[in-house]
């Protein structure tokens, strides 16, 4: 099965990573839109425009399945594409919401960019799910570990994150695909569990078969970016490509 895999930049890498180790036997294409992020300070007409492009731009290499690895577009305009083409489109918000069913989580964070946050859907669909939940929208994340601005990310995390630290709080949900990449740090100032996002979505798309194979792009590569995906997946080619 081919799958693809798309996010403003690194942050849906953390989904791609947990797909690849789920089901290792399948081809993977992944697309980073990073000469148009931040997604989270976008217009959702705007986030629209860019999804549907990405979403052709995998289409036209015949994937059977993508993933909207980000929380931005899952919580602005997933439920638009999602029936509107002939492949099945997963978002990162279904998969978080059905295994916290599984739970007895009764107090949770959320956290995400100002979109995620302000669209409500996220905090909705876990207030249903019968869960209290406290949000928190952290705009200097996304810049931090993309390496735009140049601020100790513990100082940021300080800065959000303090006033949570008493509240018990049984679980942070990382409502950014980004912040999957801080989540050690999010739990050793917090001294609250993070949950593995990627993980989740993974085991919810969880295909079976297929060959072996990835393929990464990102529409602005730049040192940061070489170094981020070195990290994460060892020596692998990354293609730019404008859409
Ligand atoms: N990874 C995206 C998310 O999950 C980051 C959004 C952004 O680019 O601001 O929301």
């Amino acid at each position: 099965m081919k799958i693809g895999v798309f996010d403003s930049g690194i942050g849906g890498l953390t989904v791609l990573k947990a797909l690849t180790e789920v089901s290792p036997n399948n081809e993977y294409i992944y697309f980073g839109d990073t000469l148009n992020l931040p997604y989270g300070e976008k217009r959702v007409d705007e986030l629209k425009q860019l999804s549907n492009k990405i979403i052709e731009f995998l289409i036209s290499h015949e994937v059977d399945v993508i993933v909207i690895a980000c929380g931005t577009l899952s919580s602005t305009i997933y439920d638009s594409v999602k029936s509107k083409y002939d492949v099945k489109i997963y978002d990162i918000i279904n998969p978080i919401i059905k295994s916290i069913q599984k739970t007895n989580l009764k107090k949770v964070l959320l956290l995400g960019t100002e979109k995620t946050i302000q669209a409500k859907l996220f905090e909705e669909k876990l207030a249903k799910a019968g869960v209290e939940v406290y949000t928190k929208a952290c705009p200097k994340f996304v810049p931090i570990i993309e390496n735009k601005i140049n601020e100790p990310l513990i100082t940021a995390i300080g800065e959000y994150l303090y006033d949570f630290k008493d509240l018990d709080i049984e679980v942070i949900i990382p409502g950014c695909t980004h912040y999957g990449l801080i989540s050690e740090e999010i739990s050793e100032y917090t001294k609250i569990p993070c949950l593995d996002i990627g993980l989740l979505v993974a085991e919810e798309v969880n295909p079976t078969y297929s060959i072996n194979d990835i393929k990464i792009y990102f529409s602005k590569i730049t040192p940061e970016i070489k170094e981020a995906v070195s990290l994460i997946f060892g020596d692998l080619e990354i293609i730019e490509k404008v859409l």
